[in-house]
């Protein structure tokens, strides 16, 4: 296929291409604003054409679709706690850049898969959701996911675009920026630096390996439906405190670095996907959380010359913003 990819640059974004590109076959197109969680490097020895802009901007997502059949959009703000602290750019990407990109796809008549979050379900304290189960976003991050999805499938409603959505649940795994849970707290066990557990450390996530999560969506772009919703959620379910102990373990740092601080506002207690339907496609996870998280160790472990520039960088001073101290 000729794929453009919007946020090829970002975690599931690139290794999503690197996914695609291993077996042969695709030409692929990357469309992304490098902000500061999208990068150059993690497309490095990959055959793209990178085009540098924004979803929400008509020229360049004009550029960027020149020849594709199909696009996945992965593009997006993605952390809760900057869209506690900073909102606008999430209003922007996702409801004028997933519109934008909407429209281009409308006038070319192409196939659009549109990269979703468990997160537009809400909290579910048992059981989990289904694709049918009512959308009750909590954070500004997943209010205007939830929009963007509305608005995709008004698209399919209203113009017979050839649209599908595939939620996920917790991705992990290599390129991941050190904002989110799990590398943020292996850097942080490998420095010595305190272990930052929001609330009581009991909120649930269901973890999904990022291979596996691109997998899934390459499945829904090849054999989903037109107008479904695709739930692609991991084998594995675990709280915070138990994911930030296996960690230490792994890392062989000190268990006293386990700091409990302040909650975040309005936090979710639990994720849980049901991912039949996607199942139904033939698609299924691989990796166990157990193994995923060794692997993902490791790659941080060997891979300093990825994440020193981002953790000597920028990166420090959002920290001590939203921790109120210094990294070490
Ligand atoms: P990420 O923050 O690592 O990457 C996002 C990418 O989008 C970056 O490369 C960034 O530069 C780019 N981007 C941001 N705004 C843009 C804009 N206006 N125009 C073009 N590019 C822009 O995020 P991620 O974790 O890889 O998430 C990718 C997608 O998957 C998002 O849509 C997210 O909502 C969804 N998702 C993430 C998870 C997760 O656990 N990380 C789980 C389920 C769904
Ligand atoms: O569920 C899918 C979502 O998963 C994606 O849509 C989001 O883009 C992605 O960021 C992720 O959202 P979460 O809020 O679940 O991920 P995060 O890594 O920020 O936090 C995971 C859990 O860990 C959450 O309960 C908050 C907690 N946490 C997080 C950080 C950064 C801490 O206890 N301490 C921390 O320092």
């Amino acid at each position: 296929m000729r794929l453009l990819v919007c946020g090829g640059a970002g975690f599931i974004g690139s290794n999503f291409v690197r996914v695609r590109l291993a077996d042969p076959g695709d030409e692929i197109t990357v469309l992304d604003k490098l902000t500061y969680a999208g990068r150059r490097e993690n497309l490095e020895g990959l055959d793209v054409r990178l085009v540098v802009g924004g979803i929400e901007d008509p020229t360049a997502v004009a550029d960027a679709i020149e020849g594709a059949d199909a696009i996945v959009n992965f593009a997006a703000e993605t952390h809760v706690d900057r869209s506690i602290a900073e909102p606008d750019a999430f209003v922007t990407t996702h409801a004028l850049g997933t519109y934008t990109l909407l429209e281009a796809a409308r006038e070319r008549d192409l196939r659009y898969v549109q990269v979703s979050t468990d997160e537009v379900y809400g909290s579910i304290e048992e059981g989990s959701f289904t694709e049918a189960s009512p959308l009750q976003p909590s954070s500004p991050y997943s209010a205007t996911k939830a929009g963007a999805d509305l608005l995709v499938a008004s698209y399919r409603h209203t113009f017979g675009l050839e649209a599908l959505i595939c939620r996920g649940s917790n991705n992990y795994g290599p390129y991941q920026y050190p904002e989110k849970l799990i590398p943020l707290m292996i850097l942080n066990a490998m420095h010595g630096d305190p272990l930052p557990v929001y609330g009581d450390g009991m909120q649930v996530r269901n973890w999904i390996y990022v291979e596996d999560f691109a997998r899934g969506i390459g499945t829904v772009l090849e054999r989903g439906e037109p107008g479904e919703v695709y739930n692609v959620g991991g084998p594995d379910e675990a709280p915070n405190l138990e994911v930030v102990q296996r960690i230490v373990e792994y890392t062989g740092a000190d268990e006293s670095l386990i700091e409990y601080v302040t909650d975040r506002p309005g936090h979710d207690r639990r994720y849980s996907l049901g991912s039949e339907k996607a199942r139904a496609l033939g698609w299924e996870p691989q990796v166990r959380f157990a193994d995923g998280l060794e692997r993902t160790v490791a790659w941080y472990r060997d891979n300093r010359p990825w994440w020193e520039p981002i953790r000597s960088g920028d990166y420090r001073a959002y920290y001590e913003r939203q921790y109120g101290r210094a990294l070490g």
